[in-house]
C-alpha cells in the first residue's frame, strides 16, 4: 500500500464502519504514527502494542498520584485501579483479585446459562430478533448486579449511570455534566449497598471488598465505591459488544458459523478468535510518563500515546492471514484483554459469558440471517460495537 496515511482517515463514519484497511494503512506506511489532527501517537504493530501495554512508563490516568479535587467525577476516576499506577495499583488490584477470584467465576456458568436461557426464553416465536437488545445488552448486566448484589429492579437505573461515566471515560467530554450527575447518584446508591452489606453479608464480590474495606488501611471508602462503580461499568458493555460483533462475524461467514454449529466445543477457541477478528476493545489510550522510543520514533514527556488493539490483532507479522476468521486458530495471543499488569479482571466472566451466549444462540435457532441493509455502529474511538443486530431466525 502506498502513498501518505491522511489525517483525516481516523474516526470517520467511514473509519467506523470498517476500521482495518486504516489500521494496516498506518502499520505499512508509518507504523509508529503521529497523528497530528488528534495530537497523538498511534500504535498499530502487534509487537510495538504488547510492548506498550506492559510498559511502566505509559501511564494511565493521573499514575500514581491521588487526584484531590472537590470534582466527583475526577476523584471517583483516579481511584479506579484501571486509571491507576504501582504503588496504588498493586493494592487495589491485590484486593481486587482475591475477591474476582477463578472459582467465583466459575460458579456463575450454571447461573449465566439459566440466564441466557431465560432471555431466549422471552424471544418467543418472533421471526425476526436483534441480538443486541435481546441478549447481548442485558444478559452481562444482570449477571454483574448479581456478582455486585445490586437489585435487579434497579437494573435500569445504575445502567444509564453507568454508561454516561464510562463513555466520559472513554473520551466523550461533552458529557461532562450528566457523567457528574451520574457517578453522584452512583456514589450514592453504593453507599446505601455498603451500609446494607456491612450489616449483612451475603458472600457477593461487593460482600468481599466491603470486608477488605472494613480491614482498615487496605481499601478507604473513596477507593471501594469507585471500583466498584468500575466493575459496573468494564463489567457489561464490552461483554455485549463482544457477543455482538461475533455473532455479525459468524453470521456473515456461515461457513465457520456451520463448523460451530456441528462442533459447539469448539466454542472456547471460536471467541478467542471473534474477540481477535473484531474486537470490543480497539484501543487504550496512556500518556508518556518520561520521554522513550518506540521503534524509530521518540515520544515526548506527557505526550497521549493509543494502543490499538484492533490493529495489533490484524498484524501479518503475528497472524497468519489476520483479515480471515478461523474459529480453529491457533496459537492466537490476541490482546484483546491487555498485557501486564493491568491484564482485564474481567477475562475469565467475560470468556464464560460470551461462550454461554453464542452457544445458546446457535443451538437455539438453526437459521441466522442479517435482516435490514445498515449496520450502525457505535461512533467512539476505544469501543467497536452495533447499536443493534437485528436477524431473521
Ligand atoms: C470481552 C469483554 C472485555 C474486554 C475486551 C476487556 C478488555 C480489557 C482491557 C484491554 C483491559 C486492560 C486495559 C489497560 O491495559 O489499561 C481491561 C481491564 C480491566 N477490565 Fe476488562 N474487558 C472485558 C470485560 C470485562 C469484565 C466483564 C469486567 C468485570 C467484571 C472487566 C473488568 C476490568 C477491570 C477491573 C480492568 C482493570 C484492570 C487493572 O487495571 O488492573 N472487564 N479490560
Amino acid at each position: 500500500m502506498g502513498g501518505q496515511v491522511q489525517p483525516q482517515t481516523l474516526f470517520t463514519p467511514e473509519f467506523y464502519r470498517d476500521p482495518y484497511p486504516v489500521y494496516a494503512a498506518i502499520r505499512n506506511n508509518d507504523a509508529v504514527h503521529w497523528d497530528e489532527e488528534h495530537q497523538l501517537w498511534v500504535l498499530t504493530r502487534y509487537t510495538d502494542v504488547a510492548a506498550a501495554l506492559a510498559d511502566s512508563r505509559l501511564v494511565r490516568g493521573a499514575g500514581e498520584v491521588t487526584v484531590e479535587t472537590d470534582d466527583p467525577l475526577r476523584r471517583v476516576l483516579s481511584r479506579m485501579m484501571l486509571f491507576s499506577e504501582p504503588p496504588r495499583h498493586s493494592r487495589l488490584r491485590a484486593l481486587a483479585n482475591r475477591a474476582f477470584t477463578p472459582r467465583r467465576v466459575e460458579n456463575m456458568r450454571a447461573r449465566i446459562k439459566a440466564i441466557v436461557d431465560e432471555l431466549i426464553e422471552e424471544i418467543g416465536g418472533r421471526s425476526d430478533v436483534d441480538v443486541i437488545a435481546d441478549l447481548a445488552y442485558p444478559l452481562p448486566v444482570i449477571v454483574i448486579s448479581e456478582m455486585l448484589s445490586l437489585p435487579r429492579v434497579d437494573i435500569g437505573r445504575f445502567k444509564s449511570w453507568s454508561d454516561d461515566v464510562i463513555a466520559f471515560s472513554a473520551g466523550a467530554t461533552d458529557i461532562e455534566a450528566r457523567a457528574r450527575n451520574s457517578v453522584v447518584a452512583l456514589l450514592e446508591y453504593f453507599k446505601e449497598l455498603v451500609a446494607r452489606l456491612r450489616r449483612s453479608p451475603d458472600g457477593t464480590i461487593m460482600s468481599a471488598l466491603v470486608e477488605a474495606e472494613a480491614d482498615g488501611s487496605r481499601l478507604d471508602e473513596g477507593e471501594l465505591m469507585a471500583n466498584a462503580i468500575l466493575l459496573l461499568m468494564n463489567g457489561h458493555e464490552t461483554t455485549t459488544d463482544t457477543i455482538g460483533n461475533g455473532m455479525l462475524a459468524l453470521i456473515q461467514h456461515q461457513d465457520q458459523l456451520d463448523k460451530l454449529r456441528a462442533r459447539p466445543e469448539l466454542i472456547g477457541s471460536a471467541v478467542e478468535e471473534l474477540m481477535r477478528y473484531d474486537g470490543a476493545v480497539q484501543l487504550r489510550g496512556v500518556r508518556a510518563a518520561q520521554e522513550l522510543a518506540i521503534g524509530n520514533k521518540l515520544i515526548g514527556a506527557g505526550q497521549t500515546v493509543f494502543m490499538v488493539l484492533g490493529a495489533a490483532n490484524h498484524d501479518e507479522a503475528q497472524f497468519t492471514e489476520p483479515d480471515s476468521l478461523e474459529i480453529e486458530r491457533s496459537p492466537n495471543r490476541h490482546l484483546e484483554f491487555g498485557q501486564g499488569i493491568h491484564f482485564c479482571l474481567g477475562a475469565a466472566l467475560a470468556r464464560a459469558e460470551s461462550q454461554i451466549a453464542i452457544n445458546s444462540l446457535i443451538a437455539r435457532f438453526p437459521r441466522l440471517e442479517l435482516s435490514g441493509d445498515r449496520l450502525e455502529w457505535k461512533s467512539i474511538p476505544v469501543f467497536r460495537g452495533l447499536r443493534a443486530l437485528t436477524v431473521y431466525v
